[in-house]
C-alpha cells in the first residue's frame, strides 16, 4: 500500500503540527509504502520570497528527519524536484471542470479573506491531484480541510480514466480525526495563525517563555482544581506517561498546587521529550551537505516512480514522440473537441 503525504513548508513548526500530522506520518511508515513531500509548489501560491522558501523548505525536510522520517525506508523528496508533478497538472487541467473548483472551500475562503485570488490558488487543487495520481497512492491522510481536495482529486482521476483509458489508481482519502484538540497558550486551538503556538525546535529561553506565559485562571493555589478544564493538564497529559498523569490529575484535585509548579514541570516533559530530535536536527544543520544528499536521492526514487506514470499519461492524451499508444477510449467517450 502507497501513503502518500504533502506537508506545506510554513516555517517553525509547533507541537499542534507534532501531533497532528508528523506523528502520525512518522507512524504510517509501519503500515505502507510511504510518500513523503514537501509541497515548496503549493505554498508558492501566497508566499512570494526565496529566500523564505528556500529556509521553509530546508527546514521542513530537516524537522522530518529529525522527528523519524527514514529516508532509507520511505521517499521524502520537495516536490519541485519533480517538475513532471506540473506537467501532469496540465495534462489533468484539461479534463476539470471549473465549477469543480470554483466549489472548493479553501479557494472561496482564500476570497473571503480578500486574498486576490490567482490561478495557482484556484487550480491548487489541480496540481494537488497532480501530486497524489503522479505516484499511484492508494491512501491519502489528510485533515478535514484538504479532504474536498482529495475527492476532487478522485473526480479528476475518474474523468481521465474515462476519457483516454485505465491510467491512475483510485487514491482513497482517509481523514485524520484530532485525537484531541492541542490548546495554544491562550486556550484557543493551537495555530500559527492565533499566535498562540509552542515551537518544537525553538530556543530553549523562548520555549519556556511561551509555557510560562500559558493562561490559566485565577483560582488560588490552596484551591483544589479542576483537571478536566485545565489547558495545562491537556498539555502535560500529551507528553507525560500514565503514571504522571494520574499523579498529577491528584495533585490537581487535592489543592496546594500552583500552576507555575505545573508549567515549570511541563516545560521540562516538553523539552526532554523532543531532546533526541533536537540533537538529530542539530547533527544534520552541522553536515552542509547533509541536505542537499538527502533531496537528491529522493528526487531520484519519487522520480523513478512519476516518470512511468508519465509515459503512460503522455502517450495517452497523444502527446509522446513515439505515438505508440492510441487511446481507444477517446473516441467512444471524450467530448467534441472545441
Ligand atoms: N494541500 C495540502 C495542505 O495544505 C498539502 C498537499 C499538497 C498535499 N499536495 C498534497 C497533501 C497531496 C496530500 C496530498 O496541507
Amino acid at each position: 500500500m502507497r501513503i502518500l503525504s504533502g506537508i506545506k513548508p510554513s516555517g517553525t513548526i509547533h507541537i499542534g503540527n507534532y501531533f497532528g500530522m508528523i506523528k502520525p506520518m512518522v507512524a504510517s511508515q509501519e503500515r505502507g509504502e510511504l510518500f513523503c513531500f514537501i509541497a515548496n509548489m503549493h505554498s508558492l501560491t501566497t508566499l512570494f520570497d526565496a529566500q523564505r522558501m528556500h529556509e521553509y523548505t530546508d527546514d521542513a525536510l530537516l524537522d522530518l528527519l529529525a522527528l523519524g522520517i527514514d529516508p532509507d525506508r520511505s521517499v521524502l523528496w520537495v516536490q519541485s524536484d519533480v517538475p513532471e508533478v506540473a506537467e501532469l497538472a496540465w495534462y489533468l487541467g484539461n479534463v476539470t471542470p471549473v465549477g469543480l473548483l470554483e466549489r472548493c472551500h479553501a479557494y472561496k475562503d482564500a476570497i473571503a479573506k480578500g486574498i486576490p485570488p490567482n490561478n495557482g490558488i484556484f487550480t491548487y487543487p489541480v496540481l494537488m491531484a497532480a501530486d497524489i495520481l503522479a505516484y499511484q497512492s492508494n491512501l491519502v491522510p489528510v485533515g478535514r480541510d484538504q479532504k474536498q481536495h482529495v475527492e476532487v482529486t478522485r473526480d479528476v482521476a475518474v474523468k481521465f480514466n474515462a476519457t483516454y483509458g485505465e491510467t491512475f489508481v483510485m487514491p482513497e482519502p482517509e481523514i485524520r480525526e484530532e485525537l484531541a484538540v492541542i490548546p495554544g497558550v491562550d486556550g484557543q486551538k493551537m495555530s500559527k495563525s492565533y499566535g498562540n503556538t509552542i515551537e518544537i525546535f525553538g530556543d530553549e529561553k523562548a520555549i519556556k517563555k511561551k509555557i510560562m506565559g500559558i493562561v490559566t485562571d485565577a483560582i488560588p493555589v490552596e484551591a483544589p482544581k479542576d483537571p478536566d478544564t485545565s489547558n495545562l493538564f491537556t498539555l502535560y497529559k500529551l507528553f507525560a506517561d500514565d503514571g504522571q498523569t494520574a499523579a498529577m490529575r491528584e495533585r490537581f484535585l487535592a489543592g496546594g498546587l500552583g500552576y507555575g509548579t505545573v508549567k515549570k514541570e511541563l516545560f521540562e516533559l516538553i523539552w526532554n521529550h523532543f531532546a533526541d530530535a533536537r540533537s538529530r536536527r542539530t547533527e544534520f544543520q552541522k553536515n552542509a551537505d547533509f541536505l542537499g544528499s538527502i533531496r537528491k536521492k529522493g528526487e531520484e526514487k519519487a522520480r523513478a516512480v512519476a516518470a512511468e506514470t508519465m509515459k503512460l499519461v503522455r502517450q495517452r492524451v497523444g502527446v509522446s514522440a513515439d505515438q505508440a499508444y492510441v487511446s481507444t477510449a477517446s473516441a467512444l467517450i471524450c467530448p467534441p473537441a472545441v
